[in-house]
């Protein structure tokens, strides 16, 4: 399964594999308005067109969007066919292939619906990301600085360097240790109960301003961005509840924003309490954060009153529209 542009940029070097000869094509649109029940509807519905069986591998060939569509479908399809994911972003390559998260938004909040179903295989081959967007690749690399915070202080030092994520020697040098970090988590807790709510770091705003944005006809944010401002919120929430150092604050935030800080949004603010109280980690209507103490050292799970969550709101949009 391709969507549109993967079919057009990645599909003709896959196809190249003598064992794809008789495979069939599914072909989706491409977009996170995409990731719907509609589009996993249509997906089993070309499953069985093609007379797929219970033996069949369905194979994701694209970014995150393709890989969650397509995960869920091959989890519900006939009860579960197996499936492979081959990433083509580099959101996909450090973060959405690898995890076993599938799903889709439902009345446009993100991943309201889904399933924690593994691929048999993910096979990552970095030069896909040739024909990638510049604008893309940025956002994909949001992921990137998540799992140096919340995992490896050493990372952080490597990449907080960069002042052009696309100018690396060897993206792959970038690509393995967010892998290593996203696998480790993911292998010791897949259901998320524990460790794995570190991934978290970020999403809880950044999803609430992704899902805001969804509604807007323009300046839709794409979710890495999301994540980096939600990032910044959240690593407010940290130095105020979770003991994150104040000078590594100041360097972090500076490095968020002069590489994400162009993402101001035009975002309704009162919109953003709708999306956070419907976030998949509350408990007892309290909104939960996972937070940070140190760079590389995760600090658990904190639910903060809604005044805190509002400054923490207020923040951001305060340094990004410095
Ligand atoms: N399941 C998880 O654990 C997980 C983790 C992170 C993100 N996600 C989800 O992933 C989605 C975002 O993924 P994404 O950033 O990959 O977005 P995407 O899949 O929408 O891809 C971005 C755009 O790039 C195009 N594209 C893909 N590969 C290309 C290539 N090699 N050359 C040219 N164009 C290419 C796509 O067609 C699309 O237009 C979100 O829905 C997010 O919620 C899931």
């Amino acid at each position: 399964m391709c969507d549109e542009n993967t079919e057009k940029h990645c599909l003709p070097s896959f196809i190249e594999f003598s064992e794809l000869e008789s495979a069939g094509l599914l072909i989706i649109n491409a977009g996170e308005t995409e990731k719907t029940f509609d589009t996993v509807s249509d997906v089993c519905k070309s499953l069985l067109a093609e007379g797929a069986d219970r033996k069949a591998l369905l194979i994701n060939l694209g970014g995150g969007v393709v890989s969650d569509i397509g995960g869920f479908a091959a989890s519900i399809y006939k009860r579960g066919i197996d499936f492979i994911n081959v990433p083509t972003t580099l959101m996909a390559m450090v973060d959405a292939s690898i995890g076993g998260k599938t799903g889709v938004n439902l009345s446009g909040s993100k991943n309201s619906v889904g399933l924690f179903s593994s691929p048999q295989a993910v096979f990552i081959d970095s030069d896909f990301l040739s024909t990638l967007s510049d604008e893309e690749f940025h956002a994909g690399f949001a992921e990137v600085i998540k799992h140096a915070l919340i995992g490896d202080a050493e990372y952080w030092n490597t990449i907080s360097q960069l002042t052009d994520f696309r100018d690396v020697d060897d993206i792959d040098d970038i690509i393995l240790p967010s892998v290593e970090i996203k696998k480790l988590i993911t292998d010791e807790d897949f259901k998320e109960s524990g460790i794995r709510k570190s991934l978290n770091f970020g999403h809880t705003l950044g999803h609430a301003y992704e899902s805001s944005s969804m509604k807007l006809q323009t300046n839709k944010l794409l979710h890495g961005n999301a994540v980096a401002l939600g990032m910044i919120g959240e690593l407010f929430l940290s130095s105020k509840l979770a003991g994150f150092p104040t000078d590594k604050l100041t360097t972090v935030l500076d490095f968020l924003v002069l590489h994400y800080g162009k993402f101001i949004y035009s975002i309704n603010e009162s919109e953003l309490s709708e999306f956070l109280l419907s976030d998949k980690k509350n408990e007892n209507g309290k909104i939960g954060f996972y937070l940070l103490h140190d760079i590389g050292v995760g600090a658990g799970m904190f639910f903060p009153e809604p005044q805190l969550i509002e400054e923490a709101v207020a923040f951001t949009k305060s340094i990004l529209t410095e």
